[in-house]
């Protein structure tokens, strides 16, 4: 037994109506991410316009998270923290990172933004990130193994010389934020559980500028995950269904 749901036909409805509702914070939010506006300006206003329609933001106190949203720019990894100290720079690389509760189900999703006019390596960063991640999505379907995830990115990744970070993962999700299973972006070398029909779960690379795929995570506020050469790093997050013959991304708008 891998601990791994199948969704019903109902929950299956209700996590769509999640994940729509995640993309379009992230549509509301895109012309906000702007040369000189504020993490937590951004937070705020993703704040604002999930609770006026009655969602709920899952990363607000969860497991002590002081925010709506995560923030990770330049050579964070994940989890940044917003902050009206941090305000967004002509040339920066940001990730916003949107999980919404919607009836009880969760959507997640995180999208890079340019902000201004950024350097080619950071651009071929982002969109490099985005094709693994559609790479890593195009594999699934019945009958694959997790791990086949992790061998198309790996594959694809190697090629520019970036490293792939290990100590985050995709996951399940549904009622439950992060649930069975955990989705590597590497190849860990072994088959993993099966995938399914009807199972839900992310697919969620970050991709180091370097081959350093170690992070670490800042001391003082236990969650802001940096490179640990300070190299740029990009990730993007869609949650998606395994249908009979492939997927269907949750988190499209
Ligand atoms: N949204 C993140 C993910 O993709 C998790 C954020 S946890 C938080 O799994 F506490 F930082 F919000
Ligand atoms: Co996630
Ligand atoms: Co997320």
């Amino acid at each position: 037994m891998s601990g791994i749901v199948i969704k019903t036909f109902e929950e299956i409805e209700k996590m769509r109506v999640a994940g729509r509702a995640a993309a379009s914070v992230l549509d509301f939010v895109t012309p906000h991410v702007v040369p000189g506006v504020s993490t937590e300006k951004l937070n705020a206003l993703c704040h604002d316009f999930i609770v006026s329609r009655g969602w709920v933001p899952a990363p607000l106190h969860y497991h002590g998270f002081p925010k709506s949203i995560c923030t990770s720019v330049n050579n964070v990894v994940c989890h940044g923290i917003p902050s009206g100290q941090e305000v967004l720079c002509d040339g920066d690389v940001v990730n916003i990172d949107i999980t919404v509760i919607v009836d009880g189900f969760h959507g997640d999703t995180s999208r890079m933004f340019l902000v201004g006019d950024v350097d080619e390596k950071s651009r071929l960063l982002v969109q490099r990130t985005h094709d693994a991640m559609m790479l890593g999505i195009d594999v699934v379907k019945p009958g694959v193994h997790f791990n086949d995830i992790g061998v198309a990115i790996s594959a694809f990744v190697k090629q520019f010389g970036y490293g792939i970070v290990r100590d985050f993962a995709g996951h399940g999700i549904g009622r439950v934020f992060h649930e069975p299973p955990n989705v590597l972006h590497y190849d860990a070398g072994f088959s993993r559980a099966l995938i399914r029909e009807g199972m839900i779960f992310t697919v969620e690379p970050m991709i180091n500028m370097t081959q350093e795929w170690r992070v670490v995570v800042d001391a003082r506020d236990g969650w802001t995950a940096r490179t640990v050469d300070g190299a740029r790093s990009a990730q993007w997050e869609h949650t998606v269904l395994v249908t009979s013959t492939g997927t269907e991304i949750l988190t499209q708008s």
